[in-house]
């Protein structure tokens, strides 16, 4: 056995998830066992036949684990028209010659789990839906996570899908509550952490003329969200997956945290999704999210160049 520590990402590629994984397989100290995949961004075969392409791209035989098509109970929209119909740009890539695992990414993390038990880095970047319907195959999946971490919620309900709620969570909101509730301790980056840590257009431009392929795939995929962020959010950038995934392979990085518990509302007309945090400890559920509130943007930046120049 390695010392690195054994890394599973769920995820629903998209263009911030690529950046993540990027970072994820340029990291040194961890060893990124699998890939979950789930529906979100876009469909799940457009979200798989990226996480196929991308790791083609950078060289890396990650075994990729197709997961649930939908959410558990009801329908959502996607998030293509910011990621592009298929995901990534709409570039028209090559497909990657590879093809997925036959293992369902439920039973796949749950196998997983086995093998690295106590020792897991267990990472979600899309909805969570694989991860809740895990858990309802075996509950006992959380006293085999060494750490697990999520993206995902709006912890002053800043939401950017709905006025109170995140993307990940209002995708599944079931899903998110079945997640919240069986796991004493996630660290959450939401997508308000993803706001306060921006970067800007410019400086990425620069990193990715890298003359690596990874950087010039990525260049590729991003242009169009790129320029859509551009024209919305103004002249720096946000990847809400690199920014949980930077706080995941270095958590030293966190500057300020703070845990509270958390919930996930089920039935607001307004607030379905909204995740809820008892900031006053009123309702007496045990702190089950630790927050990210402050990373170090220096280190931040320095591993999205790293990743990007890798290769
Ligand atoms: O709200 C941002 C999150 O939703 C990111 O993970 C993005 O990839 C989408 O999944
Ligand atoms: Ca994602």
């Amino acid at each position: 056995m390695n010392d690195r520590i054994p890394l599973l990402i769920d995820t629903d590629p998209g263009v911030d998830d690529a950046l993540a994984l990027l970072m994820a397989f340029d990291d040194p100290w961890h060893e990124v066992v699998g890939l979950t995949i789930a529906a979100g961004n876009v469909g799940l075969r457009h979200t798989v036949a990226n996480a196929l392409k991308l790791c083609e791209v950078a060289g890396v035989d990650v075994p990729v684990y197709a997961g649930c098509a939908s959410p558990l109970l009801h329908p959502a929209r996607d998030a293509a028209y910011v990621h592009g119909r298929d995901g990534f740009g709409d570039t028209g890539y090559e497909p990657a010659t590879r093809e997925a695992a036959a293992e369902h990414a439920a039973l796949a993390l749950i196998r997983l789990s086995h093998e690295h038990a106590g020792r897991l880095l267990l990472v979600a970047l899309g909805p969570l839906t694989n991860i809740a319907l895990a858990l309802k195959l075996d509950p006992t999946l959380p006293e085999r996570i060494g750490r697990f971490v999520v993206m995902g919620g709006a912890v002053t309900a800043h939401g950017n899908i709905t006025p109170a709620a995140e993307f990940n969570v209002a995708f599944d909101p079931e899903a998110a509550h079945i997640v919240f509730e069986a796991f004493a301790r996630i660290d959450l980056a939401d997508w308000e952490a993803t706001v306060a840590h921006g970067f800007a257009h410019t400086g990425f431009e620069a990193w990715l003329r890298a003359d690596s392929p990874r950087a010039r795939f990525y260049d590729a995929i991003s242009k169009q969200t790129r320029e859509w962020s551009s024209d919305r959010r103004g002249d720096h950038w946000h990847s809400a997956d690199a920014l949980a995934m930077a706080f995941a392979l270095e958590p030293d990085g966190a500057l300020e945290l703070i845990e509270r518990p958390v919930a996930v509302e089920l039935e607001g007309r307004h607030t379905r999704g909204a995740t809820v945090v008892d900031w006053r400890r009123e309702g007496g559920a045990a702190d089950n999210c630790r927050i990210l509130l402050r990373y170090d943007q220096a280190r931040f930046e320095g591993r999205i160049r790293r990743a990007l120049a890798a290769g």
